[in-house]
């Protein structure tokens, strides 16, 4: 068993499409029962809302199911709850960093994509990349589940 918390900022735009892809290719390998999945924001301006409609497209274009998905704040039991806490980019993870207990790696999705040559995924809620954030999630998505084993 293993566990997988995708962050970003607001938990509406980057997280929620890396938790749908992430659950998109869980399943695909048929190993939705050996891996827990969900994604939070650092902010709780949007929690109980659903994914930005930019990453709602980007999906539905792409033939992965987003219905499921609620905005939610992290909370300090996801560090213990969570083997693999995921964050987006440089700001995530200083902020997550911050308030995760002594000792708790945190990772940036791109770490399991070295072949991108990119560290950090863009927020689309600013620049509206979203088809160009949907490739990084992708790549660090596949990256993560050969990670998983
Ligand atoms: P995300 O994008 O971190 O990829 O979900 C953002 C969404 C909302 C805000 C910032 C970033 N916001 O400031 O409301």
């Amino acid at each position: 068993m293993s566990s997988v918390l995708f962050v970003c900022l607001g938990n509406i735009c980057r997280s929620p499409m890396a938790e749908a892809v992430f659950r998109h290719l869980v399943s695909e390998a048929g190993r939705s029962e050996e891996i827990t999945i969900d994604s939070a924001g650092i902010g709780s301006w949007h929690a109980g809302e659903p994914p930005h409609i930019g990453t709602r497209t980007v999906l539905r274009e792409n033939g992965i199911a987003h219905d499921s998905l609620v905005c939610r704040q992290i909370t300090a039991a996801d560090f213990a709850k969570f083997d693999y806490v995921v964050c987006m980019d440089e700001e995530n993870l200083a902020a997550l960093k911050r308030i995760a207990p002594a000792g708790k790696t945190i990772y940036r999705l791109l770490d399991f994509a070295p072949e991108t040559g990119e560290q950090n995924i863009e927020d689309p809620y600013y620049t509206k990349r979203f088809d160009h954030v949907y490739s990084l999630v992708q790549a660090g998505c596949r990256g993560l589940l050969r990670e998983l084993g």
